[in-house]
């Protein structure tokens, strides 16, 4: 970990001058309070030094946390007591879980000693990993990271419930009342295996092969819905086992059902299909996504296929909105060509609704005209920017978060996946002030677009959230009956009403 923070520090050390006094501090609307000029003064006072920062954000509330992914979220010690549940041992000679009952070789996680405990969190978090070794020998933090998933599964998948009890624990300690967790929902591969194809899914299919496959999902589907959304009560139950007096149990999730891209086209597919009809039978599913490693061999020559999967399943669930991870990419990672068209497709054949990630966006052909695009349909984009260090080694002004927002484009902040990047969102704000040199109102609209830019139901409480202008019915104040009963008629609003409240009493307390 050290060895992470004191990158971090150096890094924002050198880039603090430039950015703090390339960025004044603008207020946002004409209307901020007292209280917000408290705030402000507060985080430029902390502004120089990291752990004065850090103690400024942590308890900033921030809204909600758009993108991260159930088995990715949990930390390494938590895998490791629930490996001990489950009765999984340690390879004493790899550090990595092995099946039950430990023998010759293994090890019980109870008796594990500080080395092989320590090689044990190693193996499936990023701990220790520096970025700047990224493109020497080793693995890189890229191939580290994707490893880590098929080496954590044999703990993680039977431990769901208990991953999803970390996420919202996290998510409290992180001031965070809202997160949109991606899950993969299960049986794909046994319904695609079912499946029978005239020909094989290529970029050539048209309407017509989705179409036949349509065809034959459906009825399955309708047979299986059941039990696939059965994974999703076993999982909330155990994960509310407890509540109300654990942390976490007062933080609101939903799910946005989530495709691998790397797998075959039918799974693919079939993969999609049950996301979208999961979002329509299941109102705790918001929204469909898509996964996996964006530069892998499948995904790439595979990517405008998935892209008019989406357009078609688009029209067949025409309320399922989209995120997409697009535009994972730095030079070097694939072919250059393959750089300049991945958000662009995400955005006009996939309908996108946000972006997650968007590194690569000034390799796109005609970038500014995409951009403008963008602004103008409302699409966000999920900075990660711990994430983005890590795996592609972009910091700092290397990232284009503040060319997004100088076009117009809206930004919000994500972990990703916190447990194997071993960082949390009060880092991802920390980085943003340390890094890009933002003030306090600008995170304050970061959190407020948290909020404003998820797929929650009903309706936002800001008619123009960029300049703070919120509808009609609350203009005048929060607590007028008018508003209430607003705020009351929307699930957005109500977690929207909750952040504004808690953004007031976190000013007001440094006053
Ligand atoms: C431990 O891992 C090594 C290297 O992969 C493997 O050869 C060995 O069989 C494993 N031991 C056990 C007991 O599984
Ligand atoms: C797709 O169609 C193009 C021409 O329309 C053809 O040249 C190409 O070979 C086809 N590819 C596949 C995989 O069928
Ligand atoms: C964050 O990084 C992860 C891992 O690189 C990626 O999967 C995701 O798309 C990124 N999300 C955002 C919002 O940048
Ligand atoms: C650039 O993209 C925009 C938005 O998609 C489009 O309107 C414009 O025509 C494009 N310009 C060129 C030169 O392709
Ligand atoms: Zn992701």
């Amino acid at each position: 970990m050290w060895t992470m923070q004191l990158s971090g520090l150096l890094l924002a050390a050198s880039s603090l001058t430039s950015l703090a006094a390339a960025t004044p501090f603008s207020p946002r609307s004409t209307t901020a309070g007292n209280n917000e000029q408290c705030a402000h003064k507060a985080l430029e006072a902390r502004r120089s030094n990291l752990g004065a920062l850090r103690s400024f954000v942590q308890p900033m509330p921030k809204g909600a946390d758009l993108h991260n992914h159930l088995d990715g979220t949990p930390f390494a010690e938590d895998l490791l007591s629930w490996a001990a549940d489950l009765g999984v041992c340690l390879n004493s000679t790899t550090a990595l879980f092995a099946e039950g009952p430990c023998g010759p070789g293994t090890v019980a996680v109870k008796e594990a000693d500080q080395q092989l405990y320590d090689a044990a969190i190693d193996a499936v978090s990023l701990r220790y990993s520096d970025p700047a070794t990224l493109t020497g020998a080793q693995p890189s933090g890229h191939d580290r990271f994707f490893a880590t998933f098929g080496r954590s599964s044999i703990v993680a998948t039977p431990s769901a419930g208990k991953e999803l009890a970390a996420v919202k624990e996290q998510a409290a300690l992180d001031s965070v009342s809202y997160v949109e967790i991606m899950v993969v929902p299960p049986l794909w591969d046994t319904l695609a295996a079912k499946l029978s194809l005239a020909s094989p899914l290529s970029a050539n299919s048209s309407s017509g092969d989705f179409t036949a496959l349509d065809a034959q999902l459906e009825p399955l589907l309708l047979q299986h819905m059941g039990e696939i959304r059965k994974t999703y009560d076993d999982m909330e139950a155990v994960a509310t086992a407890g509540c109300p007096e654990r942390a976490g149990c007062g933080v609101e999730v939903r799910y946005l059902a989530t495709a691998l891209r790397l797998m075959t086209p039918a799974q693919v597919y079939t993969m999609l299909y049950t996301s979208f009809a999961l979002q329509k039978a299941d109102e705790r599913f918001v929204g469909v996504q898509i996964a996996q490693a964006e530069d892998g061999m499948v995904a790439t020559r595979d990517y405008t296929l998935h892209m008019r999967m989406f357009r078609h399943l688009h029209q067949r669930f025409p309320a399922a909105p989209a995120a997409l991870h697009a535009g994972e990419l730095v030079l070097g990672t694939v072919h250059p060509r393959d750089m300049r068209f991945h958000i662009r497709e995400a955005v006009e054949v996939a309908s996108a609704r946000r972006i997650g990630h968007g590194v690569s966006i000034g390799f796109e052909t005609n970038s500014t005209g995409l951009l403008a695009q963008m602004r103008e349909r409302g699409i966000a984009v999920e900075i990660n920017l711990s994430s983005n260090d890590a795996i592609l080694g972009i910091r700092g002004e290397e990232h284009p978060f503040q060319f997004y927002r100088a076009q117009g484009v809206a930004t919000v902040l994500s972990t990703d996946d916190s447990g194997v990047l071993r960082n949390d969102l009060s880092n991802e704000f920390l980085r943003a002030v340390s890094e890009h040199g933002l003030a306090y109102a600008e995170l304050k609209q970061l959190a407020r677009n948290s909020l404003h830019y998820s797929f929650l139901d009903g309706s936002s409480l800001w008619k123009d959230v960029v300049a703070g202008q919120r509808v009609r019915a609350c203009v005048a104040s929060l607590d007028d009956e008018g508003c209430k009963a607003f705020v009351k008629g929307s699930a957005r609003a109500q977690l929207q009403k909750r952040l504004e409240d808690d953004l007031a009493r976190f000013e007001a307390s440094l006053c």
